[in-house]
């Protein structure tokens, strides 16, 4: 073990460069502790295997039976023997469960200033949703122009297609969901990798310290075109991705489209919610939407519910899930009434509503 960790180190510290032969580069601040985490599942593997084989090579033939009087001696076995090969084994066992844990619970908690980014895959490419103090853009892959462009290979494919763009340095935090099956939103380089399901939001982050760009694959067969659902995340230095950013809010107003927050403030207005919920902490038959993201929510019946975006999504399309201590259960479903880029713009809205 002592002589273990050094080599443990150095593949972890390899990795961080150009990748090794089991690894892609580690590109983002959490690659490295999941390859800490393989190394040393790894190796202890490798020891385990080596020590087994040789043991069982050394006792094949010194154990051999060599003639018909050649018996096996009445062995009684040994304490010491018995605790050595179960306590050994169950600490490095304790290991893996340890550095994975802590790894796993870096990966599951964004920290509170990431940047939000949406993430919505559908059949099949992935479109990406920004927003900056209630404006929003979208960069989006267009199947068609792809696949001209792209023909049978799926890497132009790729090429072709919208990527995610993201400051160095800084966390981004993904929501994620889809528009029809079930996609996996994956990142080598990154070590993320997460299940984009229809219907509900799921919640991935990292943190790319240098520019450059990465591969995104589509993780979960998800139809015929699923070895093309290629796309990209560029890393950009802050200056750089900020005047990115400027160009694609003017782009986005220039056409005059509405997404995200925008569209949900329009459809706030049109579709009737304003008849219920007001903005400005007021109550009407419905509770007010201002302070309501990130809040923890009364129920009736005594439960409480963290308001965020699934159960905005949930409240919008099926409003009887869940009802509010003191309010009557008095909404509309919207299920089937809004576009899932409707839902998404309410939410949007309804979080900028302070
Ligand atoms: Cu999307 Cu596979």
């Amino acid at each position: 073990m002592i002589t273990l960790l050094p080599t443990l180190w150095a593949g972890a510290a390899r990795a961080a460069d150009e990748g090794t032969f089991w690894m892609p580069p580690a590109a983002s601040t959490f690659a490295k502790d999941v390859d800490f985490v393989f190394y040393y599942i790894y190796f202890i593997d490798v020891a385990c295997f080596v020590v087994m084989m040789a043991a069982m090579i050394y006792f094949a033939i010194k154990y051999k039976q060599r003639g018909p009087n050649d018996t096996t001696p009445n062995i009684k076995g040994s304490h010491a023997l018995e605790i050595g090969w179960s306590v050994l084994p169950g600490v490095l066992m304790v290991g893996m469960f340890w550095f994975g844990f802590q790894g796993w619970m870096d990966m599951a908690v964004p920290p509170a200033d990431a940047m939000e980014v949406r993430v919505i895959g559908q059949k099949w490419n992935w479109t990406y949703q920004y927003s900056f103090g209630g404006k929003s853009f979208e960069v989006a892959g267009d199947d068609q122009a792809c696949m001209d462009a792209g023909g049978e290979n799926p890497e132009k494919y790729n090429d072709c297609s919208a990527p995610l763009v993201v400051p160095a340095g800084q966390a981004v935090k993904l929501v994620m969901n889809s528009r029809d099956v079930l996609h996996s939103f994956y990142v080598p380089d990154f070590r993320v990798k997460k299940d984009v399901v229809p219907g509900r939001y799921t919640v991935a982050w990292f943190e790319a310290p240098e520019p450059g760009v990465h591969k995104v694959f589509c993780t979960e067969y998800c139809g015929d075109k699923h070895g093309y659902m290629y796309s990209r995340v560029q890393v950009l230095p802050q200056a750089e991705f900020d005047a990115w950013k400027d160009a694609q809010l003017a782009k986005a107003e220039a056409e005059g489209a509405l997404t995200g927050a925008a569209l949900g403030e329009k459809l706030y207005a049109s579709k009737g919610c304003a008849g219920c919920h007001k903005i400005n902490g007021e109550r009407l038959v419905g509770p007010p939407l201002n302070g309501l993201f990130g809040r923890e929510e009364q129920l009736e019946g005594g439960a409480t519910a963290m308001v965020d975006e699934a159960y905005l999504r949930e409240s919008i399309l099926v409003p009887a899930a869940k009802i509010v201590a003191g309010y009557p259960p008095a909404m509309t479903p919207y299920q089937g009434l809004l576009s899932e880029a409707e839902v998404e713009g309410l939410v949007e809205y309804i979080k900028t509503l302070k």
